[in-house]
């Protein structure tokens, strides 16, 4: 299965998640920055992982903004489709990783498979877009203050989405 991995980062830490979540996945054959990529991209993939930061109180990061009517063209059918986001639950806690849920909206829309819903538990905020029956749509991380907690969430995440990805 050819899996790839598409990310948006505004200061790096998106990008840094996304290079240890390919390393620790094991069978990803492109991590792409999506403020260089083009539709093109993504087409012949079997398998996405999507990760963006939330910014500006609840928006995409920039990057995918400026790509995101182009999105509405790639076949999602029944291919599954990982999402990963980053956000800060302190400063936002009322749009915490709303981002996850915007691109899960999309996603579905467009008849993709989305995997690797993730408990709440360990963080605190007030609100998410990113969160539906109790549960993020992706991975949450938090590098502004749950750093520690990046490395060990991204394995046990891995391992939840491995088996779709192989
Ligand atoms: C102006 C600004 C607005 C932000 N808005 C949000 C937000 O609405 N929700 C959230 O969870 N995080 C928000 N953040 C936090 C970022 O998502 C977080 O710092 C993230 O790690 C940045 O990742 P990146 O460097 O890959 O873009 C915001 C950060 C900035 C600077």
């Amino acid at each position: 299965m050819e899996v790839k991995l598409f990310f948006g980062s505004s200061t790096g830490n998106t990008a840094k998640c996304a290079k240890a979540i390919a390393a620790k996945l094991g069978n990803v054959a492109a991590v792409v920055d999506i403020r260089k990529a083009s539709i093109d991209d993504f087409d012949f993939v079997d398998g996405y992982i999507i990760g963006l930061s939330t910014v500006d109180e609840g928006l995409l990061q920039e990057d995918w903004r400026r790509f995101w009517d182009d999105i509405d063209d790639v076949d999602f059918t029944d291919k599954p489709v990982a999402i990963f986001g980053l956000g800060d639950q302190v400063k936002y806690a009322k749009w915490f990783v709303d981002a996850i849920g915007i691109v899960y909206d999309k996603v579905t829309e467009k008849g993709a498979k989305v995997v690797g819903a993730w408990p709440t538990d360990g963080y605190t905020f007030e609100n998410s877009a990113g969160v539906r029956g109790g549960k993020f749509m992706g991975l949450a991380l938090d590098e502004d203050n749950q750093s520690d907690q990046t490395e060990g969430r991204i394995a046990k995440w891995c391992d939840i989405i491995r088996p779709s990805f192989s």
